[in-house]
């Protein structure tokens, strides 16, 4: 795998395989690696001549300066899985590279600013959209993937990829998960033993959220009955349920009305802040 800290020298590099009409996928992630981002990886290997994984942890997004600080960086176990996955580029730049100077554009993206995610992580995606952007910028790439583990994320790099026209192919990954049902995490290495066999129970909520509303086809009992099964929790405190179209997030009330329904959830287990979704209708 060629890896790669400065901007110039990787993009030499991409141009070369670009003149030679190789495809170019590209996973954006922050490290800490694990099967979900593997998969990834994977879905790019199948599509493109070259896959180009990043690894940067953004300071930008983090509206939490603790979670900042306690975010994993396990750089040379990065490297060994990547190398594993047969990816063929690693862009592990520094702080230096990638912002000489701290952005101070400010991007509004409307509805999807103020609710889930963008209520309790206040500028968190201004972060996200100006590394996205910028990294779009440097590796253009033909494909990128996204997982839908992070479903608003992934929505607004859709908008972003719109609006501003980037024109790239964007491709949302299913959730990997732990056999216990804990959708995979870089964050889940900082649950202690008691709380990381509890943080599967938002799993849990979700499957119980799923058949239920599948039956009964009404959201605010569902609602209400995945945050009374938590409520049995100690170390579970729920920052947010919500039932929403999966296309634009807006709030659903009549399933029938809708293509694909998410269920979504935020909760901190003990110190970590976890998140989740499940979808109603299974494609087959
Ligand atoms: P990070 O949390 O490292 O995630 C990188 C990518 O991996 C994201 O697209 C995320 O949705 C996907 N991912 C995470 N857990 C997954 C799982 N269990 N199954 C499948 N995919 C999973 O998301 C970010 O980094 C950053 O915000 C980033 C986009 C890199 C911008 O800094």
């Amino acid at each position: 795998m060629r890896i790669f800290e400065d901007i110039n020298p990787l993009q030499a590099f991409l141009r070369s395989k670009k003149a030679n009409q190789e495809n170019i996928g590209f996973v954006p992630t922050m490290g800490a690696l694990h099967q979900g981002h593997i998969s990834l990886i994977n879905a790019s290997k199948v599509e493109n001549d070259i896959t180009i994984c990043s690894i940067y942890v953004n300071p930008e997004q983090f509206s939490n300066p603790t979670d900042l600080v306690k975010y994993p960086r396990l750089l040379q176990e990065d490297i060994k899985m990547l190398e594993a996955a047969s990816c063929d580029v690693l862009f592990c730049p520094s702080d230096k590279v990638m912002y000489p100077e701290r952005p101070k554009l400010k991007i509004d993206f409307g509805f999807l600013e103020t609710t889930m995610e963008g209520k309790f992580r206040q500028g968190h995606f201004t972060g996200v959209a100006i590394i996205v952007s910028k990294l779009f910028h440097i590796v253009n790439p033909d494909r990128v993937y996204f997982g839908q583990k992070d479903l608003q994320q992934f929505l607004i790099v859709k908008q972003i990829n719109n609006e501003l026209s980037f024109n790239l192919q964007l491709q949302c990954v299913p959730i990997v998960r732990e056999q216990d049902g804990l959708a995979m995490s870089s964050r889940n290495s900082r649950l202690d033993k008691k709380e990381r066999l509890t943080a599967a129970q938002l799993y849990q909520s979700l499957t119980i959220g799923k058949q239920n509303l599948l039956v009964t086809e009404n959201v605010f009992d569902t609602k209400n009955k995945m945050a009374h099964y938590l409520s049995a929790f100690n170390d579970i405190r729920v920052e947010y349920i919500e039932i929403v179209d999966a296309a634009d997030l807006n709030v659903v009330n009549d399933i029938t009305q809708h293509e694909q329904v998410a269920l979504c959830i935020a909760a901190y287990v003990g110190n970590v802040r976890l998140i989740d979704n499940i979808l109603l209708f299974n494609i087959d």
